[in-house]
Formats: C-alpha cells, sequence, structure tokens
C-alpha cells in the first residue's frame, strides 16, 4: 500500500517512517511534487489535520494522512495547544516557542502537560482519525538536544529525561505520535 504523508517537518518523517511496516510505502509531499505550505487554519487539531490530508487528497486522488499535535499545558488552561506552532508569532522558531513556554511558567508549580496528536487518514475517499495523547510535565529548563519542537522540555510521565534526551527509538516507544501511528496501522491492517 502506498501513502502520503502530508508533512514538511522532517522530524516527524523520520518517526513515522521508523513506525510504519514495510508493506506501507511512505511518500514525502516532496516525492509527490507538491511543495506548498498548506495553511492550518482550523482551531482544533482534527480540523488542521484534516485540512492537511484533504489538500493532498484534492491534489493527487491518492491515499494520503497528516497529523497535527500539541502541547496542552494544564497551568496555561490547555495552550498552546492548537496553536503550539506559533506560539511565539508567525516564523517563529522552536526555540522562541520554548522560550516563551517557559516564561509563561516561570512561577507556576502546577507544571502538568500532555502532547496530544490528531492523524487523518484518507483511504479510498473516506476520512478517519486516530489520536495519541502522552501525559508528562514541563521542566523547568531545556534539557536536551534531540527531537524537535518541545521536546527540550517535556519529560514524559515515569521518564527521569525529556524527549529531547531521548533516542529516537526510546521517544518512538512512549510518545503521543507513536500512539497514533500505532492505531493508524493497527486500522490499516483490518482492512
Ligand atoms: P504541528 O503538528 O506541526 O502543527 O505541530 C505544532 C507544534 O508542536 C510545532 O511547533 C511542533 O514543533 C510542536 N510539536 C509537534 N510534535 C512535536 C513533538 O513530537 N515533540 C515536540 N514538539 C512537537
Amino acid at each position: 500500500m502506498t501513502l502520503i504523508f502530508s508533512t514538511n517537518n522532517k522530524h516527524k518523517l523520520q518517526e513515522v517512517q521508523k513506525l510504519l511496516p514495510a508493506s506501507i510505502n511512505l511518500v514525502t509531499l516532496a516525492d509527490a511534487g507538491i511543495n506548498e505550505d498548506i495553511p492550518e487554519t482550523a482551531d482544533t487539531l482534527e480540523g488542521n489535520a484534516s485540512i492537511k490530508s484533504r489538500f493532498v487528497f484534492e491534489l493527487t486522488d491518492l491515499n494520503c494522512f497528516a497529523d497535527d499535535t500539541g502541547l496542552e499545558v494544564e497551568a496555561l488552561n490547555g495552550a498552546p495547544g492548537v496553536y503550539s506552532a506559533r506560539y511565539a508569532g508567525e516564523k517563529c522558531s522552536f526555540a522562541d516557542n520554548v522560550n516563551k513556554l517557559l516564561h509563561e511558567m516561570r512561577d507556576k508549580d502546577n507544571r502538568a502537560a500532555k502532547f496530544r496528536t490528531v492523524i487523518s487518514l484518507i483511504l479510498n475517499e473516506k476520512e478517519y482519525f486516530f489520536e495519541g495523547v502522552v501525559d508528562g510535565e514541563i521542566t523547568r529548563e531545556v534539557h536536551g538536544t534531540d527531537g524537535f519542537g518541545y521536546d527540550p522540555v517535556f519529560k514524559p510521565t515515569g521518564f527521569e529525561k525529556t524527549f529531547a534526551e531521548m533516542t529516537l527509538e526510546e521517544k518512538n516507544k512512549i510518545s503521543h505520535r507513536a500512539r497514533a501511528v500505532e492505531k493508524l496501522v493497527a486500522f490499516l491492517k483490518s482492512v
């Protein structure tokens, strides 16, 4: 089975590639000749995942999927959530977002947070959703250099290191994205 993964994020691509069985041939946007930046204008993860998968489906008519992820911080009433990519403003870097988060959290004792990923799959013209969540906490400083995004300040529950201190294999055993992809794979095997 061939599936296009609607992302320009190399880190996501690498994580997901390692989680898919060899029977699934993953095609990137670049491979599919799609170079547009897909606007994420919805106010839910489901909505944005859907925009990204439908964009590709409308151009190609091929089976495809997309993920949208948010970091939900309890003490910030669920922020940055669906706005995680642009938390520190349009065109901000991962470091800008992390710095803003640490600043907003400077006086908070409740450090609880979760990562949530929603995948939208379009298979034979029908859309399906899969969700993965991981609980954890926001550290007080950055730790580690691997991974991307908020990984250096997210410590999953039950672990003594952040996602950025883990190998890709370690992160892929427990992450929000891995959990959503596991559900996607189980579904693909069942159809
Ligand atoms: P999106 O799914 O690309 O819209 O991601 C939203 C934001 O969350 C981006 O700023 C990403 O850097 C961040 N993000 C998404 N997935 C992860 C992850 O696995 N670890 C850390 N940050 C992530």
